[in-house]
């Protein structure tokens, strides 16, 4: 499959998708709490998202067996939620999801801390974010992918933190995963990725650690680990290139009103 440039049509429908995925996340995010299990929280959120009449696109996406992936501390991102997983004071709390509406996706991604977590941690959560924003700053049309990849990964890696590379964003439309891959981290130079284009949609999500960018698979063959342990954050969202600041379709309310469309 190439990458594909939406319809307006389309934009109009991955805009309403964007729209209440990031009223779920504003939401969800709000309701974590200690005690909560990591199940708890994935029934609350696909909750709203039937509400909403869309789909918890994740559901049984490649056999995934719930609709919000949910990682705590270690984990780096597709935690199965599990009523054994109970939330503590000072976790942090990776919360992905996706859904559809009338066919068309979103996927976002926020990692929430609960209650009063370290220094290191709050940092993490912050600098995570932000090297999303420093690729916004390069996602216009006329730059190319890996312009973005490498202000992720650049801003990220200043820190000493572990930029992750065995999983990507992608593009995103009709279906989830759309071509092309898009790496969180610096190619090689004579790599420049695609050309980027008004109308092309995509979901950029930076996974950071504090230590090592090594990760492993659990023997339940989904969730992802940090090799050595050490924190991870994830930061995502689905966002329309345009021929200037690119539409980030999956920004909450909250999030506008604390200023974020002023980093980029
Ligand atoms: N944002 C994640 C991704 O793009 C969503 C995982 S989908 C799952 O890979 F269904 F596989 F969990
Ligand atoms: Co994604």
């Amino acid at each position: 499959m190439k990458v594909t440039i939406k319809t307006s049509e389309e934009i109009e429908l991955m805009r309403k998708a964007g729209k209440i995925l990031a009223e779920v996340h504003q939401c969800l995010g709000k309701e974590i709490k200690p005690g909560m299990s990591t199940l708890d929280i994935d029934r609350l959120g696909e909750e709203m998202i039937r509400s909403y009449g869309c789909i918890p696109s994740f559901k049984n996406y490649c056999g995934y067996p719930a609709s919000i992936c949910v990682s705590v501390n270690e984990e780096v991102v597709h935690g199965i939620p599990k009523k054994s997983r109970i939330i503590q004071e000072g976790d942090i709390v990776s919360l992905d999801a996706g859904v559809i509406y009338e066919g068309y996706h979103s996927d976002a991604a926020r990692t929430v801390a609960v209650g009063e977590v370290s220094k290191e941690a709050e940092l993490l959560i912050e600098r995570t974010r932000q090297s999303f924003f420093e690729g916004m700053k390069m996602a216009t049309a006329g730059n190319h992918l890996y312009d973005i990849s490498s202000a992720v990964g650049d801003y990220a890696a200043q820190f000493g933190y572990g930029v992750v590379e065995d999983l990507c964003g992608h593009g995103i439309g009709s279906h989830l995963h759309e071509e092309p891959e898009i790496p969180n981290y610096r190619p090689s130079r004579f790599r420049h990725g695609i050309k980027l284009k008004p109308g092309m949609t995509l979901a950029v999500e930076p996974m950071i650690n504090i230590g090592t960018a090594d990760v492993l698979w659990m023997d339940d063959e989904w969730t992802v680990v940090t090799e050595d342990n050490s924190l991870s954050a994830h930061y995502e969202n689905t966002i329309l290139i345009t021929e200037g600041k690119p539409e980030i379709l999956s920004l909450t309310e909250d999030e506008k009103a604390a200023g974020y469309l002023e980093l980029f």
